[in-house]
């Protein structure tokens, strides 16, 4: 199964991109995620949609190839951080290439909240018509504290999240699977 990941944060010492590096690795054997260079999209504009720049035409190719969609996001100002919006604008548009595609969402920061408000937000981002993409029911990740679970190597060691994240997978997994035989 191939998974494209999309993370919302370019600092050097991410802790989402931590994140998305642990997962890459944990699950390597069950599912391959791919990070997609999103910080290499240019600011979207209208004008060149219909031709955009290759790297848009890259990233597009990759979602429509791919079993489904993870987001590693902060929460920058109760939202998804800029990056991650301006990518998700493109992807909204002309081959609409996230209808119908299966979503899972974490987020990692330090506050108790672990991204929440992010989070609610980028769902109902995706539920817009010119994304229509398909969010796995009843499952969050909220990695609070984050500092105090993702250690000075970037290796996240916090066994009850580790855990929790497995299961989620899990269910990501078994759900593209199923919504798969809808079609
Ligand atoms: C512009 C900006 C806005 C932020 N707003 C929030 C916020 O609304 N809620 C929150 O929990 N953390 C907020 N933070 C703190 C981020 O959660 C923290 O910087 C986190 O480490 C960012 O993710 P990263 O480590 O993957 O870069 C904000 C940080 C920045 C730079």
């Amino acid at each position: 199964m191939k998974i494209v990941a999309m993370v919302g944060s370019v600092r050097k010492d991410s802790y989402n991109k931590k994140l998305a590096n642990f997962m890459q690795d944990r699950y390597k054997e069950t599912v391959e995620i791919e990070q997609l260079p999103i910080d290499q999209l240019p600011f979207f504009n209208e004008d060149e949609e219909f031709s955009p720049p290759a790297i848009v035409k890259e990233v597009k190719e990759k979602i429509l190839n791919s079993d489904g969609v993870l987001f590693v996001t902060p929460e920058y100002n109760h939202s998804v951080p800029g990056v991650l919006k301006n990518a998700i604008d493109w992807l909204s548009r002309v081959d609409k290439v996230m209808v119908k595609k299966p979503i899972m969402i974490v987020g990692a920061s330090k506050s108790l909240l672990g991204t929440a408000r992010a989070q609610m937000h980028l769902r109902q981002i995706l539920n817009s018509p010119g994304l229509s993409a398909l969010t796995l029911p009843g499952n969050e990740v909220f990695v609070g504290v984050s500092h105090d679970k993702i250690d000075e190597n970037g290796v996240l060691t916090d066994e009850p999240t580790i855990q929790f994240i497995d299961t989620v997978i899990d269910n990501f997994i078994n759900w593209i699977e199923n919504t798969k035989t809808f079609k």
